[in-house]
């Protein structure tokens, strides 16, 4: 399957221009997406919840293109300032997108881009931007040609459009959660996008909380990229997908039940499975900081002692997620803020919360 469509071509002189802005969030994934095959394809289905407070708005401009020289026309700002790096890495991605969106070079195209979070926080901004990024060509499209009415044929274009910026991207299109790759017992599951995830979930996950604790903002030593690249010759990778479906089954189970000590378990362990495969990578490699550990001892003593159902995650850097419901969010807070914050590099910790995915504003 491709969106492949010669047909979305306006006419020579036409006289179109407008202007598009959607939000999207980032996302935490529960059950991570760790190696990759294809275009962009995952080894193994991976869920997670989208967020609220971190989050990208791109606001894209369009008129007639002026001249006739081949290829993509584009002005790209990034918070308010020309960014050649990241021009040319959207530039890139627009021009492989030439056979879905031929109409993309009859435009003169002007992209703002702005996270919420600070830059240089540890926080990875290819879900929130990419899928940002790919709403807006699916709004573009559906407001030049009308073809994009139905919402679950919009989002799931978008999905898989932000998927090809980026793998994680495309789970960050819908509410609360997302699920992406193909799974037996989910109808409608995709390794292509996507979909929503939210029906047999008990109400209690519907507001969570993910307050991101930061560790260390430092650029990350080995990207995402290399390290998807890198499970391809990891001698775990095998039983590490297998695993991954397995988890996943048992975490959709918890999550219907209601059973937040099983989710918690579940997350806790495919946090620190990510790592394990860094570590076991060749070259290997560890993104954790000591900082990380010792605030991962805490909160496991925090709940020995106390019951409470605080739980971590990571992402593939050193900061920790930190998963709870709302109904302890005063009690959790207390503890986060006296004994964790002063782990965090100055202080700093961005608390965030389940969302309702992807608006346009
Ligand atoms: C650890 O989506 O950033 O966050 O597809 O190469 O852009 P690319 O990778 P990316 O990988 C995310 C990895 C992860 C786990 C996850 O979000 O599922």
């Amino acid at each position: 399957m491709n969106y492949h469509n010669p047909k979305l071509r306006l006419e020579e002189g036409h006289d179109k221009f407008g202007k598009i802005q959607w939000r999207s969030p980032s996302n935490i994934a529960l059950i991570k997406y760790w190696g990759k095959h294809g275009v962009q394809l995952p080894r193994n289905p991976s869920i997670s919840f989208t967020l609220d407070a971190a989050h990208t708005e791109t606001i894209l401009e369009y008129t007639p293109k002026v001249g006739n020289h081949p290829g993509i026309d584009l002005e790209f700002y990034f918070e308010g300032k020309q960014n050649d790096l990241f021009k040319d890495k959207i530039q890139k991605y627009l021009e492989s997108l030439s056979e879905t969106f031929p109409f993309l070079d009859q435009l003169k195209l002007k992209i703002n881009s702005h996270n919420s979070f600070p830059h240089s926080s540890g926080i990875a901004s290819s879900a929130s931007s990419m899928s940002a990024l790919a709403l807006c060509l699916c709004s573009l499209e559906h407001q030049l040609f009308g073809t994009l009415e139905e919402d679950e044929a919009f989002k799931q274009k978008a999905s898989f459009l932000s998927r090809l910026g980026s793998g994680s991207a495309c789970r960050s299109v819908y509410a609360t959660l997302g699920l992406w790759g193909t799974t037996e017992s989910i109808p409608k599951s995709s390794d292509l996008y996507a979909i929503p995830y939210h029906n047999t979930v008990a109400d209690v996950f519907k507001t969570f909380h993910d307050d991101i604790l930061i560790v260390s903002k430092g650029e990350k030593a080995v990207s995402s990229r290399a390290g998807h690249a890198l499970m391809e010759g990891n001698i775990y990778a095998d039983n590490r997908y297998q695993q991954a479906r397995n988890r996943l089954r048992n975490l959709l189970d918890a999550m219907e039940a209601g059973d937040l000590e099983r989710f918690g378990q579940i997350c806790e362990n495919e946090a620190l499975t990510l790592h394990a495969l860094m570590m076991t990578s060749s070259p290997s490699y560890i993104l954790m900081r000591p900082n990380t550990l010792l605030i991962i001892e805490k909160i496991r003593e925090y709940r020995k002692a106390t019951g409470h159902p605080l739980y971590f995650s990571l992402d593939a850097g050193p900061n920790l997620h930190l998963l709870y419901p709302d109904s302890y969010h005063a009690t959790i807070q207390n503890f986060i803020q006296t004994e964790l914050k002063p782990f965090c590099e100055n202080g700093q910790i961005i608390e965030d919360k389940v969302g309702k995915g992807a608006i346009e504003f």
